[in-house]
């Protein structure tokens, strides 16, 4: 084969190439096209008021202040942390000071912090006009929420609070195993065992059980190095819970990712706590399990039958109701909140 032949050989295969393409585009294009209906209910997607207003994710507390049950997501999600916030007497810290300064300075490691909400709301909750500083650092697995916090703190905080940009670093690191910190998370994680704050604070919300190989490595962390108090909100096995239900929830767990032994009884954890460092007399496990699971599951079986409407499913979140049904039917694991003093603190 000569060399004109071989260029023209070249020539053909490319134009028939770039026909192919062209024909594979136009029927997936009309395939697309005719099959999008454009007369059903699709065209909710266009509707959605993007950004969304929140992405909260925890199991929330459905009982609002005058007993009543909560119907929206997004308020039960922030009770909740107002639940933890009040019972570690973080809610409305008031200036001390006569002329309107305070004396206490509030410092927090959120682990799990999620998309910002939690962070927020942790702000407007704790009142910053009642601390003389505030420094936060979160820790998520995922580099997407570091975005998309970031993107709304950095927006929201600093013009509703006039807060510096600095009082909030967010990271993507894996909070249940300190020692395998990059650098720079270390350096930003002991920073708030530095600057003299009076109120340190470790906070894990809904997050807990899935630490591997377990809490400890962050629960001591928290107390040795960070002279921190810890408040929690995580699940506590049922002492009495028969050893069949105790075998299944174990299974639930691994199939949720989660350690074997994650579920310890109220008193495996108590001990915990203090072989990480609190003070045993501090401890404070709240049962909220009557808040938690009956209205979560009512709320996401009210969701699916709304998404579905629009043709939505709820996915995955479906068999997560099912499993949330079964933890308060069963009272395997209890919903609880935890709070524990740091053993060098006096402050209490
Ligand atoms: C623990 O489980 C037992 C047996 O199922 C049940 O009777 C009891 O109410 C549960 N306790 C709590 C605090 O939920």
């Amino acid at each position: 084969m000569d060399s004109s032949t071989y260029g023209r050989d070249i020539a053909l295969a490319f134009v028939g190439g770039f026909l192919a393409a062209v024909a594979i585009l136009l029927a997936g294009g009309i395939t697309v096209l005719r099959n999008s209906d454009a007369y059903g209910l699709g065209h909710w997607k266009l509707n959605a008021k993007m950004p969304l207003a929140t992405m909260w994710m925890n199991l929330g507390y459905w009982t609002n202040a005058d007993g009543e049950r909560v119907q929206v997501f997004e308020e039960a999600c922030s009770n909740l942390l107002r639940e933890i916030l009040s019972l570690a007497g973080l809610l409305g810290v008031e200036p001390t000071a006569d002329d309107g300064t305070s004396s206490r300075s509030l410092a927090v490691l959120d682990v799990g912090f999620g998309c910002g909400d939690q962070t927020l709301e942790l702000v407007r909750l704790t009142q910053p006009r009642g601390w003389s500083d505030f420094r936060y650092v979160g820790l998520t697995m995922n580099q997407d929420q570091v975005y998309s916090a970031s993107r709304r703190i950095y927006s929201e905080l600093a013009a509703s609070y006039h807060l510096p940009a600095e009082s909030f670093t967010l990271l993507c690191a894996n909070a249940a195993v300190p020692r395998a910190w990059k650098p720079r998370v270390s350096q930003a994680v002991e920073s708030l065992a530095k600057g003299g704050f009076t109120d340190r604070w470790f906070l894990a919300l809904d997050c807990l059980y899935h630490f591997s190989p377990s809490r400890k490595p962050i629960l001591e962390y928290a107390a040795r190095i960070l002279g921190a108090n810890f408040m929690a909100f995580d699940l506590i096995l049922n002492e009495s819970a028969s050893l069949r239900d105790t075998l299944t929830m174990r299974a639930v767990g691994m199939m949720m990712g989660c350690p074997m032994k994650t579920f310890l009884t109220e008193e495996q954890y108590r001990e915990q706590l203090v072989e990480c460092g609190y003070d045993a007399e501090s401890i404070v496990i709240r049962d909220i399990t009557e808040h938690v699971f009956p209205g979560v599951v009512k709320f996401l079986d009210d969701q699916e039958r709304a998404l579905s409407q629009y043709g939505i499913s709820l996915g995955g979140y479906k068999l997560a109701g099912r499993l949330f049904d079964w933890f308060g039917r069963s009272k395997v694991v209890k919903a609880s909140i935890v709070v524990a003093r740091n053993k060098g603190s006096d402050k209490w």
